[in-house]
């Protein structure tokens, strides 16, 4: 074992795997790579199941797995990541289940925050969270404004995790602002036009941050969009895989992106037929 906690053999095979990895991203590279990539993370609490874990370990392994996939989309260049973590209907489990999940939303943020696993700053990522965020215990609301505050200078990419979303509330939230904006005594965007368009319902969406994603994954075999990301997907990309999101690993990444450079140009004359 050496002073870093990763002994020989590890060391080895994740050097042989970074540069298999980077062999990878040369071959792709000749082809169009997505700008945005989203992910649908379904099936940590089955994965817990299937590897005896404790109570949560699915979700430590579902976070793991996002921390790498954030890594293998850095190496290839994609400047825009979205991950579906916890919508308003997830509020449904559980007390027990939604502490847990909000506390493990802490203990790794406060490990991000901390020199000892910056493992998004290091990659240079800003960290953004969306969503109905005055839902989460007050230690979680806490802990995401620290991160998105520490990451806010970070600019090789962006990661938002949608926490307490849903498209549906996206959109309700996206039409009250605009109406609060243009009905208000001082006409914030309203300059007298009270008629709503809809790239004033855009620009009030949670997702404004990033372009609308060319792929979404979706793991452990489901089929629907689960209300999310419904404004911006119709000329997105839909993937599906059977494994469950902790058993992701960067060969799913890579046959998505397969996926999506055989279906660029009917996807790019689509767009432009709108
Ligand atoms: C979906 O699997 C996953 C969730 C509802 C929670 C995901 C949360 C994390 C990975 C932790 C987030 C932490 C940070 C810092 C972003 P599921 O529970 O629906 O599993 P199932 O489909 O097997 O029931």
């Amino acid at each position: 074992m050496e002073k870093d906690g990763i002994n020989k053999p590890a060391r080895v095979l994740w050097r042989l795997g970074y540069f298999l990895r980077e062999l990878i991203v040369s071959t792709l590279s000749v082809g169009p790579i997505p700008t945005h990539v989203a992910f649908i993370m379904d099936g940590n609490r089955r994965y817990g199941k299937q590897q005896h874990l404790n109570q949560g370990g699915g979700h430590v392994a579902g976070y793991l797995a996002l921390k790498l996939m954030v890594l293998y989309c850095r190496e290839l260049g994609i400047k825009y990541v979205t991950a579906y973590a916890f919508s308003i209907d997830n509020f449904k489990r559980s007390p027990e289940e939604v502490r847990c999940i909000m506390d493990l939303m802490v203990e790794k943020i406060e490990q991000e925050l901390s020199q000892v696993d910056n493992t998004f700053s290091r990659m240079g990522v800003r960290v953004h969270f969306s969503g109905k965020l005055e839902l989460l215990s007050q230690p979680a609301m806490d802990a995401v404004k620290r991160l998105m505050a520490a990451t806010a200078g970070n600019s090789k990419a962006l990661l938002t995790i949608c926490f307490a979303y849903t498209s549906t509330d996206e959109i309700v939230h996206a039409v009250q602002e605009t109406c609060r904006r243009k009905l208000a005594p001082d006409q914030i965007e309203g300059k007298g036009n009270y008629v709503v368009k809809v790239e004033d319902i855009e620009k009030h969406l949670y997702m404004a941050v990033a372009p609308e994603p060319d792929i979404i994954i979706r793991t452990s075999g489901g089929h629907r969009l689960s209300n999310f990301m419904l404004w911006q997907s119709s000329n997105t990309c839909l993937i599906t895989f059977s494994q469950l999101w902790p058993a992701m690993s960067c060969w799913h990444l890579v046959w998505a992106v397969l996926k999506f450079q055989r279906n660029y140009y009917y996807l790019e004359k689509k767009k432009k037929q709108m």
